[in-house]
């Protein structure tokens, strides 16, 4: 397992009987010559000893935010720095609601809040608790800010249930481990996203924008991100996190997202537009505040630069994907738009249903090419989010067959 060789890992364990197999798990890592720092929850403590894990890492394990010993010069926070890759293994039901929280009320939730490096996931729990829609939410809230989910497994618990839960075999994570510093298949792929609405001044405290929380443009950018792509991320105001390995740029109005996107194109494989662009802008920006002293006013709207049809209209253009919010006749809109704008690709969703579309945690999309339909149906943005990205890859791939981004 080369890929692992002189990585630095931090396995978090959480408190559940798999606990064990983390420690053959260590062993694995260390074997193949990887730096493992274990560090431990309190609750993992009453399941496998830190001496065993000590042992077998060959280093202390850490399993206390204040540790004096430590934390003089601010332990916790040059730990969040150390690693390569933070896997916590097994990952309770309690564990990835702390985290999902961005609770940091022990060592290991706050290293995972303080980090800039990937996280995995291990989950392992009672198959009730897996199944919880509490359990659920806090997966895809996870998920969409780029944390890698592993397994878990499905089979007979230690409680005498059958189902899913199992933590992954120390074998199997290991391999992940591996795979992960190995590269995803689209290592060395630069990606270009858009996400979420724009702002457009009335005056410096109005504006024009739309309903775009951001959410599908972040699940794709974590997608790509996950399968190893280079990832930039131009994105309107919204309140998500950025997630891990992703390079973001904050913008504002449609002129700024467009300028953001042409100085992020060179080496761009492939583009993708899933912000909500205003089409138009007030073309005057007041520059103090209106008054309300007419009954009747008048907003002078002019076009904004179509993001999208500028990067397909480039003389070397990226594979390039476009987004088509539809209130009606979705397909046949969409596939308007995508030979008028010029692009390769259009995933059209219907904005106006009682599911899916704009805010919502779930979406569903038509996505048209030349020649090609598929239907991906209503799932979750992150579930949606890899479906759509293995899509676009293959397309990609068809178009550049010597290139390698699979
Ligand atoms: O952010 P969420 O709340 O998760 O919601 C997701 C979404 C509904 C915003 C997303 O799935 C979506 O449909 N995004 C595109 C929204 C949109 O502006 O669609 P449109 O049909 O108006 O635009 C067509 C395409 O042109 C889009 O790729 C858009 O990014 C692009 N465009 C539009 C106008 C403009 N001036 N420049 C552009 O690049």
């Amino acid at each position: 397992m080369a890929g692992v060789r002189g990585k630095k890992v931090l396995l978090g364990i959480t408190g559940g009987v798999a606990a064990y197999k983390s420690a053959v798990l260590t062993r694995l890592l260390v074997k193949s010559g990887a730096e493992v720092q274990v560090v431990m929850t309190a609750a993992a403590a009453e399941f496998i000893t830190p001496t065993t894990l000590q042992a077998l890492s060959g280093r202390l394990v850490r399993q206390s935010l204040f540790d004096p010993a430590h934390e003089a010069a601010m332990g916790h926070i040059e730990l969040a720095r150390w690693a390569d890759l933070i896997l916590v293994a097994p990952a309770t039901a309690d564990f990835l609601a702390r985290m999902a929280a961005g609770m940091a009320d022990d060592l290991l939730a706050t290293l995972c809040l303080a980090t800039s490096v990937p996280i995995a996931v291990a989950p392992a729990m009672n198959q009730g608790m897996w199944s919880n829609p509490a359990t659920e939410d806090n997966l895809r809230r996870l998920a969409t800010r780029g944390v890698l989910v592993w397994g878990p497994d499905s089979g007979l618990q230690a409680c005498g249930e059958q189902g899913p839960g199992r933590l992954l075999e120390p074998e199997r994570l290991h391999q992940l481990v591996n795979d992960f510093f190995v590269g995803g298949d689209l290592a060395g792929v630069r990606v270009v996203l858009t996400a979420g609405p724009t702002r457009e001044p009335i005056d410096p405290v109005r504006y024009l924008t739309n309903r775009s929380s951001g959410k599908m443009g972040f699940a794709l950018a974590a997608a790509f991100a996950n399968r190893g792509a280079d990832v930039v991320l131009v994105t309107g105001p919204v309140a998500l996190a950025t997630p891990n390995g992703v390079e973001r740029v904050d913008v504002e109005t449609a002129r700024e997202m467009d300028e953001a996107v042409m100085g992020a194109l060179a080496g761009c494989s492939i583009f993708v537009g899933c912000a909500a662009v205003a089409d138009y802008r007030p073309a005057v920006a007041a520059g103090q505040k209106i008054k309300k002293l007419e009954e009747h006013r008048t907003l002078e709207l002019v076009r904004n630069p179509d993001i999208l049809a500028r990067v397909a209209a480039q003389p070397s253009p990226p594979f390039t994907v476009g987004f088509a919010a539809e209130t009606q006749s979705v397909a046949e809109y969409a596939e308007q738009k995508r030979r008028a704008k010029g692009v390769d690709i259009i995933a059209a969703n219907l904005v106006a249903g009682e599911e899916g579309g704009f805010e919502r945690d779930q979406n569903a999309l038509t996505v048209l090419w030349e020649g090609g339909m598929r239907e991906l149906p209503l799932a979750d943005k992150g579930q949606l989010a890899r479906e759509l990205v293995t899509l676009i890859v293959n397309e990609y791939g068809k178009r550049y067959p010597t290139e390698d981004p699979r």
